[in-house]
């Protein structure tokens, strides 16, 4: 699958209503394909253009820029082993190496059945909880090899499934915004004001600002 499901159109619909311009939430909805298939691959793209009236290499232009977005297939779980200073010196390399075997990979590969995928990555901002990985981007601090094959065990028997969503991203594409909190689409070259601002100056006649 490339294009948003039915279901994705429906969010990435709701998602665009929260702003004043549709191609403004082009991020949240790269977050969004990214979910639903684990990388952004190029018909992906071209839906996303159409959704928010850019072109393909509008998307691919943000796509590229972001290191979290991927544009190849990666596993359901996306492994990131810290390698830098303060995760080296206390097992951090041991660790990427013992998952590699653990897992049959080598850094920057996915295992054949798309579970996994395990990079070697620099400093996450945990040092004082080295060594650590994250998985999906959600942190694991002071990782022993043990604690390692536990998280991995949990992964794949599913017991991990709501704290670490496949493909899951940090993201809150699904959160839920009042129809009368959001901002609403204007037209560019028609109206410069967001629905939220009319809407607010026609009420309380106080210049749309509120209280
Ligand atoms: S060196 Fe590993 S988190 Fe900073």
């Amino acid at each position: 699958m490339a294009r948003l499901s039915p279901a994705n159109v429906g969010i990435a619909e709701e998602i665009i209503s929260r702003y004043p311009r549709p191609k403004s939430a082009l991020i949240p909805l790269l977050h969004l394909a990214q979910e639903q298939d684990g990388y952004i691959a190029d018909d992906a793209m071209e839906h996303l253009a159409e959704l928010v009236g850019i072109t393909p290499a509008e998307v691919l232009g943000t796509c590229s820029f972001y290191e979290m977005f991927k544009r190849e297939p990666v596993g359901q779980y996306l492994v990131n082993v810290c390698t830098n200073i303060s995760c080296l010196l206390v097992g951090g390399e041991e660790l990427l190496h013992h998952l590699e075997q653990r897992l049959g990979i080598h850094a920057g590969s996915t295992t054949p059945d798309g579970v996994f995928t395990l990079e070697d990555v620099e400093c996450i901002a945990a040092c004082t909880e080295a060594p650590c990985l994250q998985v999906n981007y959600r942190y694991h601090h002071q990782v022993t090899p043990e604690a390692a094959d536990a998280l991995l065990d949990d992964l794949r028997a599913g017991r991990r499934a709501t704290e670490i969503p496949k493909h899951g991203v940090l993201a809150r594409v699904r959160q839920q915004i009042p129809a009368e909190q959001r901002a609403g689409n204007a037209v560019p070259g028609q109206s410069e004001e967001p629905v939220w601002l009319r809407t607010a100056a026609a009420g309380n006649g106080d210049g749309g600002q509120g209280s």
